[in-house]
This record gives C-alpha cells, sequence and structure tokens, in this order.
C-alpha cells in the first residue's frame, strides 16, 4: 500500500527494549500493508555506522559534550539525507531506534550542553524534520543498566558512564514529554514485554489512526 510516510521514533535510556518494540511494531504495520523502514541512531546508513564507532565504543571521556553532539549531529545528518527524507517521499513509514530526543537527553540534560546550543545543531543539520509520534519508553535507571549489562556487545561506553548521568537522562526524557504532549507518550518499560508491546500498539492506533488491535 502506498500513502502518507509516517515517522516514529522511539527513546529512552540503556536496556528499555527499543530495539524488540521497533521489530514488533514494524511487524504490526506491514501487516496492515504498509511498506516500512526501520533503522537506528547512531547509524542507519553507511557513513552514520563509521560515525557510531566513535561514539559507542572506548574510554567514557574521550569526547567532550560538544564534540559528542556534533559526532551525532554528523551521522544523523547523514542518515536524514541517505534514507530517511528518500523513505518519507516514497510514502513509507520510518520507524527509528533513537533521534533527535536521544542527543537533547544524553548530550543536553546528561552531560548538561544547552538547550538553544543542540536546537541550533538540529536546526543546521536537519532543518524542521520532526517525529509525527515519538514513544518513550521509561523505566527505573538501576533496572535498565541491569537490563543491558546482561546483553553481549562491545558497545558500552553510554552504559559505563556515572548513574547520576543515566538519571538524569532519564529526567530529561520525561520533560521532553511534558514540553511535547503533542508528539510524545511515554510508555511505562518496567512491566513485562507483552504489557509493553500492547500499550504500544494502543498508543500508535489512538495517535497514528490506524487499526491496530
Ligand atoms: P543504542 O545503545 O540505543 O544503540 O544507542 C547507542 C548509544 O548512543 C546509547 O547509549 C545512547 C547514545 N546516544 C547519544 O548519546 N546521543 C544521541 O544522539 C544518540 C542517537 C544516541
Amino acid at each position: 500500500m502506498t500513502g502518507v510516510g509516517r515517522f516514529i521514533t522511539f527513546e529512552g535510556g540503556e536496556g528499555a527494549g527499543k530495539s524488540t518494540n521497533v521489530r514488533m511494531l514494524c511487524k504490526a504495520i506491514k501487516a496492515l500493508g504498509y511498506s516500512v523502514v526501520t533503522t537506528r541512531e547512531p547509524g542507519g546508513s553507511p557513513g552514520a555506522e563509521e560515525i557510531r564507532r566513535l561514539l559507542v565504543e572506548g574510554a567514557t571521556d574521550r569526547w567532550d559534550p560538544v564534540s559528542e553532539a556534533l559526532l551525532h549531529f554528523a551521522a544523523r545528518r547523514d542518515h536524514v539525507e541517505q534514507v530517511i527524507r528518500p523513505a518519507l517521499q516514497r510514502g513509507d513509514w520510518v520507524i527509528s531506534d533513537r533521534f533527535t530526543d536521544s542527543t537533547m537527553a544524553y548530550q543536553g540534560y546528561g552531560h548538561g550542553m544547552a538547550r538553544e546550543s543542540i536546537e541550533a545543531l538540529q536546526s543546521v543539520t536537519i532543518g524542521s524534520l520532526k517525529p509525527d509520534l515519538t514513544l518513550i519508553l521509561d523505566l527505573p535507571v538501576e533496572l535498565g543498566l541491569k537490563r543491558a549489562g546482561g546483553r553481549d556487545n562491545q558497545e558500552t561506553r553510554y552504559e559505563r558512564m556515572a548513574d547520576g548521568f543515566h538519571q538524569r537522562l532519564r529526567d530529561g526524557f520525561l520533560d521532553i514529554a511534558a514540553r511535547e504532549p503533542d508528539r510524545c507518550v511515554v510508555i511505562d518499560a518496567k512491566r513485562a514485554l507483552s504489557a509493553v508491546k500492547s500499550a504500544i500498539r494502543k498508543t500508535v492506533a489512538q495517535r497514528l489512526s490506524v487499526p491496530l488491535t
């Protein structure tokens, strides 16, 4: 089916279950007959995936907050130009595991970079592009880090940052949601996966007027 592409993003701290839920939602939207592109940040295009390695591996203090934000936006610009805009122009749905709210939460609320600076970089790199719907998967920091720690991978640079950092970014995501209630919905992700999945389907059905049950 072709139509007006919709842009959905998943956000949240470490171990919130975003990737599992991106897969679930992709399947559900495809079953309605839409073309769906799933993607992630940092990454999502060949160039951005190369930048990803610089961000998710290595010493926690290898970048200062501004350099780090610039790398995230360099990756995002490439991802948007190469993947997201073309998909939306074709009328596909795009579901991204993280997008600009992660920069505001992690580099802004977490590392203390000013909101206005992040908004300025956002405007230069991606203009007015915004998701139609952002699902913020929220759970206590301790639980998220425990879940993330059980995964077997090298990409632990952010997980290794201090607990206070993770608490600030959790609070940051909740503040972002409170500022933009028309775009953002907070999903309680500490529940069993089946309950989280069902809350996501209901939210997408209501907000984007599609018959998901
Ligand atoms: P992931 O573990 O969800 O794949 O994301 C990689 C890490 O990158 C995650 O710890 C959050 C972090 N991140 C930022 O700090 N700023 C950003 O703008 C993005 C997209 C991710």
